[in-house]
């Protein structure tokens, strides 16, 4: 590792520290750091997901959001000037193409992200990717720590910045640092293929707080800390290791269904929409939406419907499946040989099957917004969302909220998506089973009106249940509270 880089990001960030004091109660401002950071403008829908959840909490508490500003510096990593929008001041790093490549392109997406999906197989592990990895998280670190002040509570998002709290307390920080982990948390015997498995686990135990998608992922961390780290369990599902304790909870990321609704609702106003409905008629729609990416499980979902087309004759010609993959990553070898590996199953799918009049796969590399997607998801018949490991996917969540609950569409949903646990009356299948796949479509386009109903309804309810803001607001409560 490169020690001396690391050990300079550290010093700077000493110097720029506030004096720490005790953290008091639930007054303190809100920092939010996470690797990308939203667009913001006031009065504008926002993307959803993540970005919504964040961009709510700030604009209610007013505070500071920090991340990567999403370009290249020429010359060296540098911070830009704070920008104030509305109540939420943000503040953005450029990244100098090195840092890049080893803590983004490198250690968080060809190593780590690997791995938390379960595929040790393709992670690239290299040390100077982790050294640059460490190097960037002492750079938002310093970010952080210019802005601190003692009853701050911080609330870090994600992969990239596992070793942001390690900073942070290196440098004195006595703050309530909170990770909430997107992705899902592998199984001690995978996570420990990462060669710097401990070297993770100890800075994942800075934090205060570590909240997890399930309880799945929550027990796999826990796991580990007791059977690799030597921790022990501790009352309030607090965990004592690398002399620490650390609280962990279980948080799944919602959506706003109301608002989905809506923006699903004036089928007929949407240009985009109208141009599907003229092309493809009165056909049943599959839909599946996904970045690029192999745990999203495309391969396989290409297969399926090949499996379904094959088995069920007197379908062809009045269905169609629609794939929206925007490419994703793709400086990174991975992604490069998934988009060519597609490219020639959708060709041989429509090859194979398609006549004069019906092309079975539609295959767009592209991404559409919310509004344009929203009504998409309406008119489908099935949302197919089949990852082979996903933290959530929201896209599930989204399908379900766009329905139209007097004829809803009915959801084929990976056992292997964090949104499974919740969204039971799914028709869940494992994605390794092409067969079973195939016999889902098939029971999903036969399925009775009353069956749908029952089905949207139960799932409408676990929605509410878990809404954006409940999760926004129970992660932030369980961080803010005394401990
Ligand atoms: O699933 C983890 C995640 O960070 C999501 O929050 C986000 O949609 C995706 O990965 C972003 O990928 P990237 O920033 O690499 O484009």
């Amino acid at each position: 590792m490169d020690e001396t880089m690391f050990g300079r990001a550290l010093s700077e960030l000493r110097g720029s520290m506030p004096r720490i004091t005790a953290a008091s109660a639930e007054s303190g401002r809100l920092i939010v750091v996470s690797n990308r950071v939203a667009p913001i403008e006031e009065g504008q829908p926002t993307a959803g997901g993540l970005a919504a959840g964040v961009l709510d909490a700030l604009r209610e508490k007013g505070g500071l959001w920090i991340g990567w500003s999403g370009d290249i510096a020429d010359g060296g990593s540098r911070l830009q000037p704070e920008r104030q929008k509305g109540r939420v001041r943000l503040q953005t790093l450029d990244l100098a193409q090195p840092d890049y490549d080893a803590y983004y392109r490198g250690f968080a997406n060809s190593a780590l992200w690997p791995v938390l999906h379960y595929r040790s197989a393709l992670a690239r592990f290299s040390r100077a990717d982790y050294a640059g990895y460490q190097r960037v998280n002492g750079m938002f670190a310093t970010a952080v720590a210019a802005k601190l002040e003692p009853d701050d509570v911080v609330w870090v998002h994600d992969y990239h910045l596992f070793g942001l709290a390690a900073a942070l307390r290196e440098a004195g920080a006595s703050n309530r640092l909170g990770i909430f982990l997107h992705t899902p948390f592998p199984a001690p015997a995978v996570f420990m293929t990462l060669p710097v498995h401990s070297d993770l686990a100890r800075s994942l135990c800075q934090y205060d707080l570590i909240g997890f998608q399930t309880e799945p992922d929550r027990r796999a961390f826990e796991d580990y800390i007791l059977r690799e780290a030597d921790g022990h369990i501790m009352p309030g599902r607090a965990l004592m290791a690398f002399g620490r304790v650390v609280r962990t909870g279980v948080y799944p990321i919602g959506v706003q269904a109301e608002e989905i609704r809506r923006q699903a609702e004036p089928l007929a106003d949407c240009a985009q929409m109208s141009r599907l409905r003229a092309s493809i008629g009165a056909s049943r729609l599959i839909i599946s939406v996904d970045r690029l990416d192999y745990s999203k499980g495309l391969a396989e979902r290409f297969l399926a419907y090949e499996r379904f087309l094959e088995a069920n004759e007197e379908r062809r010609g009045s269905v169609t499946f629609l794939q929206i993959a925007p490419p994703s990553r793709s400086d990174v070898e991975s992604y490069r040989e998934i988009r060519v590996g597609l490219e020639r199953e959708a060709g041989r799918i429509n090859g194979r099957f398609s006549e004069l009049d019906w092309t079975p796969v539609r295959y767009l590399n592209k991404g559409f917004a919310r509004q344009t997607l929203m009504p998409m998801f309406a008119r489908a018949d099935v949302g197919l969302v089949t990852p082979m490991r996903d933290g959530m996917n929201l896209v599930a969540k989204e399908y379900v909220a766009a329905q139209d609950p007097r004829d809803p569409g009915v959801l084929v949903l990976s056992q292997f998506a964090g949104a499974a646990c919740e969204l039971k009356s799914a028709l869940l299948v494992n994605p390794h089973d092409p067969d079973e796949v195939a016999e889902a479509l098939e029971q999903a386009l036969s399925m009775s009106l009353d069956e749908r109903r029952e089905r949207h309804a139960e799932m409408m309810t676990a929605l509410r249940r878990n809404s954006l803001s409940a999760w926004r607001d129970r992660f932030l409560a369980d961080l803010g509270a005394r401990r």
